[in-house]
């Protein structure tokens, strides 16, 4: 019989698995995550509000708004009676779309969205999919933080304020859960050039009148500065989270990885 190749190992394993990513349509972050764990070997179950036109398998594709306890609770349905429930959650939904203008332009509608997409959703997908896990004994879940939970954005003061709920709550469950064989641990990422940060781009290169690169630089400079000199690619973060959600980091609990090209300073 043929030997397998080293990559066989590294590429294939997370065979057998079964793996909710939140969010993996449209070419963010989501989408590179679905993609590298389905290269990995595992069954990739992904959600959006939005069904894509291009479906590679649509059994693997559940339609839910997962800031509404209506969305969750479809999704947690739907896997437990078709799969039985997953062996790994990404929660990797959030953002921000309150508007800039400082305090006093915040509704409690837009704080309390904020909070349902970027905290609540996690929660309830969370408990809604764990009873499995604890049963096997086995899980690993994933936040997607952000580095604004420790350095709060300009503009995005609930969105910084939730990511900060979120990573408190992720370390509260690592500890509860890592006895039980459930690993929980966040990804903060920074600046990363998703295909929806390009069109964020696009528009202050249109607005400012600056060429694509320049208004990047704008962006870049607004964060002050990014060591590495570029923003983070999509399949970067991704490669982290495979890595996090492998057994060769079955000794990673409760911590929150940054992977940000250097643009928060601090330790
Ligand atoms: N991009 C960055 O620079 C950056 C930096 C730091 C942290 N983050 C965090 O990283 C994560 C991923 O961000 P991303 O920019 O790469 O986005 P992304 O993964 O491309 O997320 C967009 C995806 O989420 C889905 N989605 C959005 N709202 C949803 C909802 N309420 N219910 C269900 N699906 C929803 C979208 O589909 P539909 O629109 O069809 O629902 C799409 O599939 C987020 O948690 C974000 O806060 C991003």
């Amino acid at each position: 019989m043929e030997e397998p190749s080293k990559d066989t190992f590294v590429t294939k394993e997370l065979d057998g698995k079964r793996v909710l990513v939140t969010g993996g349509t449209k070419g963010g972050m989501g989408e590179a995550i679905v993609n590298r764990l389905t290269h990995a070997g595992a069954t990739v179950i992904t959600t959006a509000r939005n069904t894509p036109d291009e479906l590679t398998d649509s059994d693997l594709f559940i339609q839910a708004d997962i800031s509404t306890p209506d969305g969750t609770t479809k999704i947690v349905e739907n896997i437990l009676e078709r799969f039985d429930g997953v062996d790994i959650l990404i929660n990797n939904v959030g953002g921000s779309s309150t508007p800039t203008g400082g305090v006093l332009k915040q509704t409690d509608a837009g704080w309390q969205q904020t909070f349902e997409t970027n905290l609540f959703a996690a929660v309830r997908l969370d408990r809604g999919l764990l009873p499995p896990m604890l049963k096997q004994g086995y899980g690993v879940i994933i936040h997607v933080t952000s580095i604004q939970r420790r350095f709060p954005g300009e503009n995005t003061m609930a969105y910084s304020a939730a990511k900060a709920a979120l990573a408190n709550y992720s370390k509260a469950l690592a500890t509860e859960l890592a006895p039980k064989g459930i690993r929980v641990n966040s990804v903060a990422p920074g600046f990363t050039e998703t295909k929806a940060a390009g069109r964020l781009i696009e528009r202050i290169a249109q607005e400012r009148g600056y060429d694509y690169s320049d208004a990047r630089q704008a962006l870049m400079d607004s964060l002050g500065g990014i060591p590495i000199g570029r923003t983070a690619r999509p399949e970067e973060v991704a490669e982290l989270i495979a890595f996090l959600v492998s057994d060769r980091a079955s000794y990673i609990v409760g911590a929150e990885h940054t992977i940000d090209g250097g643009i928060v300073r601090t330790i």
